[in-house]
């Protein structure tokens, strides 16, 4: 895993704390990336290993990461007598990965005999558990009956991966990728204040074709519409993501359709748009597709003095779906200008807004520096339909993405 994956960067976690259950695994190293990108972000880890994970890892590794406290055996020496309630009294979420079948059966059954189980007894927060397993265990019919006991709790699962065992064998059975975890982490550290809400998310540059070879594009990398497809998802929302090329990677339970060209875009955003809620509309659609030359490839025999190519207009996809907005609907449209300061863009951006109807309009300047195309931050200039505006200093495009979302919900 990248430590610098979508939402790493966000300053919105720090101070809350996770504890985390690390069960006996192959893949238990794995969560040392999922511990190094919560501490980055200044949360509070806390780690209880059960004895078959010491048999892979040991407490020594998790606390130089900046786990605190690191729990072990139930009855150990010196252990706080109460240690089996301290997560359930400070945590705010606990996740166990790997749970392993044995996890998943005490936990099914309410045991309370070692360190995890009982910690997990005594906690009322939001639990995830990533199984990991061979995928014979995981088909088996009595983890599959304590999956769904489990599941019936309330607990969230986030599934295994299909693939090839450490042991060899093919099937359902690897640890979810790390990201997974980590989103999954961050979201049960979240508000749900969107859950019931539904949200389409634009993102990414579009690719308009020209001969067999060639396209018109732009550098959007996407970062700013993953950010609100990924904030929106952490605060419970139903996400759909209509990505143009070369998009980040997301959460898996967000709906993703890839598209390449601008009315490719039109049209999948479009088809979803009347059951939405609300509409982000960040990709940097190309206003104009060149006329297609063909699908051979253009030669420069005949062009050595240059050539011309007429260019086309392309839907907008902001202003045509404001304008089809149902009763309670929203949108909230951006503007990528190169402007000399803040103040100008912000005179940009309000003109867009009412251009577009948007019902809020973010205007972010391409050419300054720490903000635009490829930048994990962005210095913004906000205005909304009644007039409210505001100039946001440079933050982390996922904090924008948060605070952009909570002043939608407030419209
Ligand atoms: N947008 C869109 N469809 C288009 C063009 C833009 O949905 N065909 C949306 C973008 O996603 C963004 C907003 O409109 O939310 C503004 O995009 P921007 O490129 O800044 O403005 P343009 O409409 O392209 O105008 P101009 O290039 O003249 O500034």
């Amino acid at each position: 895993m990248s430590l610098d994956c979508l939402f790493s960067r966000s300053r919105h976690f720090a101070g809350k704390r996770l504890h985390l259950g690390i069960c006996g695994s192959v893949a238990c190293y794995r969560l040392t990336d999922v511990l190094r990108a919560l501490r980055l972000m200044d949360v509070h880890v806390s780690v209880t290993l059960t004895a078959g994970a010491r048999q892979f890892v040991t407490p020594l590794l998790f606390e130089a990461l900046g786990a605190m406290p690191v729990y072990g055996e139930m009855f150990a020496p010196g252990e706080d007598p109460f240690a089996h309630l301290e997560p359930g009294q400070h945590a705010q979420a606990m996740l166990v990965a790997p749970a392993s079948a044995d996890a998943l059966s005490r936990l099914a059954q309410g045991a309370a005999s070692d360190m995890l189980s009982a910690q997990a007894l005594a906690f009322e927060g939001p639990l995830l558990l990533a199984p990991a397993m061979n995928p014979r265990m995981w088909r088996h019919p009595a983890t599959q009956a304590n999956v769904a006991t489990l599941r019936e709790r309330g607990a969230r699962l986030i599934l295994p991966d299909c693939g090839r065992a450490a042991c060899g064998d093919e099937g359902q059975g690897r640890l979810a990728p790390v990201e997974e975890l980590f989103w999954h982490a961050l979201r049960a550290l979240s508000p749900q204040d969107m859950a019931g809400r539904r949200v389409l998310v634009t993102l990414g540059p579009t690719r308009e074709p020209w001969d067999g070879v060639r396209y018109w594009s732009n550098p959007s990398s996407g970062q700013m519409g993953g950010a609100l497809a990924l904030a929106a998802w952490l605060r419970g929302a139903e996400v759909t993501a209509v990505c143009g090329p070369g998009c980040p990677a997301l959460p898996s339970e967000i709906r993703r359709t890839e598209v390449l060209t601008a009315r490719d875009m039109f049209a999948a955003a479009a088809e979803v748009w009347p059951d939405m809620h609300l509409g982000c509309f960040t990709a940097a659609v190309a206003d104009f597709s060149p006329e297609p030359y063909g699908p051979d490839k253009f030669k420069k025999e005949g062009a050595q003095d240059g050539f011309s190519v007429r260019f086309l207009t392309n839907p907008d996809i902001l202003a045509t779906l404001s304008a089809r907005r149902l009763p309670g609907q929203k949108t909230l449209g951006f503007a990528a200008e190169t402007a000399p300061d803040m103040e100008a863009l912000m005179a940009l951006a309000r003109a867009k807004r009412a251009r577009k109807d948007a019902d809020l309009l973010a205007g972010n300047r391409v050419n300054g520096e720490g903000s635009g195309f490829g930048s994990p931050t962005n210095s913004m200039a906000v205005t909304d339909r009644n007039g409210h505006e505001e100039i946001w200093p440079q933050q982390a495009k996922s904090d924008v993405a948060w605070e952009l979302l909570s002043w939608l919900l407030r419209l």
